[in-house]
């Protein structure tokens, strides 16, 4: 394992509130990722921003009657709220539109433009008489040449999922007035230039998923197109050419730079030589599927364009959309539940607990139910996790105080008991490794129901022989699943820790430690107290109401 890490996962627009889509596919692996990585000894830091550049945010600023500087201001605070709710754990959070990342994102398209990867073409482009602009992506709306479908933005149609060569009927999205076309200059970036080196960085790393390395290399197989980098916008990234006058970066030319601008800001303002330490890391982007032709295209192509200054992605941990009742997400549907709101219902580690359960290590879209997720906590969450340390811990209590027994000679059971606790650091860890988050969940679920059978085997409320073994060997277990749990639910994680009597924070643990049995007999527990509370399913169809009229 190298000893840093960077992780980093999609930047969420600065447009509107983070829903629990957003969360299952980026930003709670990416964070479980890292606290593992941290409970190994890797220096690692987890860097976000807000990405708030862009032709949505424009139009959204202005019907609201805001600038887009106050408009992106209180959504790049509300988010990190949000997220800080989940216990988001990110060692900094900031944005695309720093003075940081224009400075850098100017840089490197000089840098690009230097090398020869740029260049200027003239494009006709629909232009507003009325409002006097450039109308450029969701600027217009139309009919879909490809599917027909009416009112489509001229950017993306969501009602086939291609994006219109030239959209019919255009209709400027502010006044519904038709537009006239003019002609003006934009920059290309030449990604055509990097099909081969792209692919062989594909073929070259192995810590990419195969499936996704398999769809992109036919992409460039196929011919890749060079990639207009430009729009006629007030909100942007301006471009440093002097005949480039009121002309900005298209968002997905600056957003992903601002991985870098972030960690570098963050690093050197603690002192660590930021540049330095990115080269010598492990890379993590976090992202959904959604995103994959941004980031394993032009993101590594921008990389290469500049002699990788600073080194490609190791990981891109790639991730399937989260449906809502069987059905695609949809906010102006009311289809979807936002971050905040579910907090509101539920502690986060219960939602912490089940995205990562039904989220596998692939492309496969997941999805929220309901009635799976009252399952999945009430049996296994409460019935399988919470009753095991409730019983062992609540157990001691009772029958000895709280203080731990001297133990005896051990038999079949006590030593194959003995045994689960020492393999356990490393049977969940390898998976955490492979990026398997939900499989490693699953065996600490597994490990937790081991230990309730192996309790209820022994009927240590006889008090026969054995007795003692039995309540030493289940403190430990439950020790082990507080640090195993560290990273997939913080919050419970430390109040087991707090249970057991143990001094500090789980935290601070490392992660082979679970695997050692470190109570002994003559310790005292702490105050023992339900870890859970039951999910009513009266509640459940209550917030079931709260979704908005199915299609
Ligand atoms: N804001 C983009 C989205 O939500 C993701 C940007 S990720 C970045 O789709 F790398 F490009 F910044
Ligand atoms: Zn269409």
């Amino acid at each position: 394992m190298n000893k840093k890490a960077i992780i980093t996962s999609a930047l969420p627009y600065a447009n509107g509130e983070i829903h629990l889509g957003h969360v299952a596919s980026t930003y709670l692996p990416a964070d479980v990722t890292t606290r593992f990585l941290k409970q190994n000894g890797v220096e690692a830091y987890y860097v976000c921003a807000s990405d708030d550049f862009g032709t949505p945010i424009l139009i959204q600023s202005e019907k609201e009657g805001k600038t887009p500087v106050d408009y992106v201001t209180h959504w790049n605070k509300r988010d990190y709220e949000d997220f800080s709710a989940f216990d988001i754990g990110f060692d900094y959070f900031y944005k695309t539109s720093s003075s940081e990342n224009i400075a850098f994102v100017q840089d490197v398209f000089k840098k690009l433009n230097n090398a020869g990867h740029i260049y200027e073409k003239e494009i006709i482009q629909f232009y507003c008489n009325n409002d006097k602009k450039f109308l450029p992506d969701r600027y217009v709306k139309g009919v879909c040449p490809n599917c027909n479908a009416e009112d489509q933005y001229s950017d993306l149609c969501e009602s086939c999922g291609r994006v219109p060569e030239e959209i019919i009927n255009p209709k400027c999205s502010l006044c519904n007035q038709s537009p006239t076309k003019e002609k003006t200059t934009h920059y290309f970036f030449k990604l055509k230039n990097f099909a081969t080196s792209l692919s062989e960085w594909l073929d070259g790393n192995d810590n990419l998923q195969k499936d996704v390395k398999k769809y992109v290399q036919n992409w460039i197989k196929s011919g890749l197109i060079d990639w207009d980098i430009t729009r006629d916008i007030p909100w942007g990234v301006p471009i440093p050419l002097d005949n480039a006058d009121g002309k900005v970066f298209y968002g997905w030319f600056d957003n992903h730079l601002a991985y870098i601008s972030t960690a570098i800001k963050f690093l050197n303002d603690k002192g660590i030589d930021g540049k330095e330490f990115w080269n010598s890391a492990d890379i993590y982007h976090f992202i959904g599927k959604d995103i994959v032709y941004h980031h394993y295209l032009f993101l590594p192509a921008m990389r290469l364009g500049i002699d990788k200054e600073f080194k490609l992605p190791d990981f891109i941990p790639t991730r399937g959309h989260l449906t809502l009742q069987a059905k695609k997400i949809s906010k102006s549907r009311n289809w979807y539940i936002g971050l905040k709101q579910f907090l509101e219902y539920y502690p986060s580690d219960y939602l912490r607990f089940y995205l990562v359960s039904i989220n596998p290590y692939s492309q496969d879209d997941l999805n929220f139910d309901w009635d799976d997720f009252t399952t999945r906590i009430n049996s296994e969450l409460i019935g399988n996790l919470g009753n095991f340390v409730n019983r062992a811990l609540g157990f001691t209590k009772k029958a000895f105080d709280g203080e731990i027994p001297e133990s005896e000679s051990f038999d079949e059971k006590d030593t194959e008991a003995e045994e689960k606790i020492k393999s356990f650091a490393s049977v969940v860890g390898d998976l955490m490794e492979q990026n398997h988050l939900d499989r490693a969940l699953k065996k600490i679920m597994e490990f937790s129901s081991f230990f309730n059978q192996y309790f209820q085997h022994k009927e240590p409320w006889k008090k026969g022989p054995g007795t003692a073994n039995c309540v030493y060997l289940s403190v430990n277990a439950v020790r082990s699943i507080s640090i195993a749990i560290f990273a997939f639910m913080p919050k419970s994680a430390q109040k087991i820790w707090n249970q057991l009597g143990l001094d500090g924070t789980v935290e601070e643990l490392s992660w082979n430690e679970l695997s050692e049995l470190q109570i002994s007999s003559g310790h005292v527990l702490g105050d023992a107290s339900p870890l859970f509370t039951r999910i009513e399913t009266s509640d459940i169809e209550k917030y079931k109401k709260q979704l908005g009229p199915a299609e």
